[in-house]
């Protein structure tokens, strides 16, 4: 059976989200968990195989199965597929879920339609057609066609982090462009237990700046600044720095009014744990936040085990009822 595989990667957001959105630069890096996705040609309607469920593409009665439907519009006509695809990403967790799942979708059915239809190619081969430079823009643009249908006005940041991983300054106008730190960074990510939409949270700041357009301004240039000043921490390998200016960007979200009490609680156990910084990562109004770990001491930089602010503030999460990675 021919068949072609898919994957992307999950992301944090280390500053810069809700402002991305008007304009301003982020910085975000792609994590180890992701989604992978198998694609397979069919008869009959294309179908999403997701979370146990089968989603046919038409007629799309539901937004995943819409999503579906417009990243394969998106993409050259490859006839009917089943797509079978799983993620280890929380949904409305603020780490790009549906993102990396629309990335691992688009790139599984862009491989498979540069399959010859009759050979059987392993997964292997169809993982990697699905990685070359002629996919890549049709990819893109598919992924961003199944996020417009969540969240009416994507910045992009998620897909393009789903897409390449790493770590990269981004914005709307110019894309992404590589961040190298001078050192490995540290995170732990924290879980609020609250889903949370983008969407929501997206418009919830578009009506603070409509009605306050000073505020919006004022919080944009603020923002703008960190993020620059982080991406010199990154590069300088200051960890210290880059923790102060996460802290303060946290304080900046809070004053747009996308912090909760969760959030707020699981930021403090993690700065006491001995995290040099913590914000939110992504939509905020629940999902994660990402806490900054002092690097392990040269000579022990191997294993993420070996890092015990790790374990400390992943053990100050648990002790209050958190879940954390
Ligand atoms: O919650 P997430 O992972 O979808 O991140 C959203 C980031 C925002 O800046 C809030 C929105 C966007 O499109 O950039």
């Amino acid at each position: 059976m021919t068949e072609a595989l898919g994957e992307a990667s999950g992301k944090v957001i280390l500053l810069g989200e809700h402002a991305v959105v008007y304009g301003a630069p982020a910085l975000a890096a792609g994590i180890e968990r992701g989604a992978r996705a198998r694609a397979t040609r069919c008869s009959g309607a294309s179908a999403l195989l997701l979370g146990g469920r089968e989603l046919r593409a038409a007629p799309a009665e539901e937004d995943v199965a819409r999503a579906f439907a417009a990243l394969l519009g998106a993409l050259p006509d490859v006839g009917p597929v089943r797509v079978e695809a799983e993620s280890d990403l929380p949904p409305g967790g603020g780490l790009g879920s549906s993102a990396a799942l629309a990335v691992a979708i688009a790139r599984s059915v862009a491989a498979l339609a540069r399959a010859p239809a009759a050979s059987a190619r392993t997964a292997s081969e169809g993982a990697a057609a699905a990685h070359t430079a002629a996919d890549a823009a049709a990819v893109t643009d598919a992924a961003a066609a199944w996020e417009r249908v969540f969240h009416g006005n994507p910045s992009g940041i998620d897909t393009t982090a789903a897409a390449r991983g790493g770590c990269f300054r981004f914005t709307r106008a110019h894309g992404a462009t590589s961040v190298a730190p001078r050192d490995d960074l540290w995170l732990c990510v924290g879980s609020t237990g609250v889903s949370s939409s983008t969407r929501s949270m997206v418009e919830l700041v578009a009506r603070l700046f409509e009605r306050k357009p000073t505020l919006a301004a004022t919080s944009i240039a603020g923002i703008t600044a960190l993020v620059e000043n982080a991406a010199f921490a990154i590069e300088a390998g200051d960890a210290v720095a880059l923790g102060r200016l996460m802290d303060l960007n946290q304080m900046l979200l809070a004053g747009m009014f996308v912090s909760t009490e969760a959030i707020e609680a699981l930021c403090k156990l993690a700065r006491e744990a001995g995290a040099l910084g913590a914000k939110l990562t992504g939509a905020g109004g629940g999902g994660s936040v990402i806490a900054l770990l002092p690097p392990p001491p040269p000579g022990n930089r191997g294993a993420a085990a070996s890092n015990g602010a790790a374990d400390r503030v992943l053990a100050a999460w648990r002790d209050a009822g958190y879940s954390g990675f």
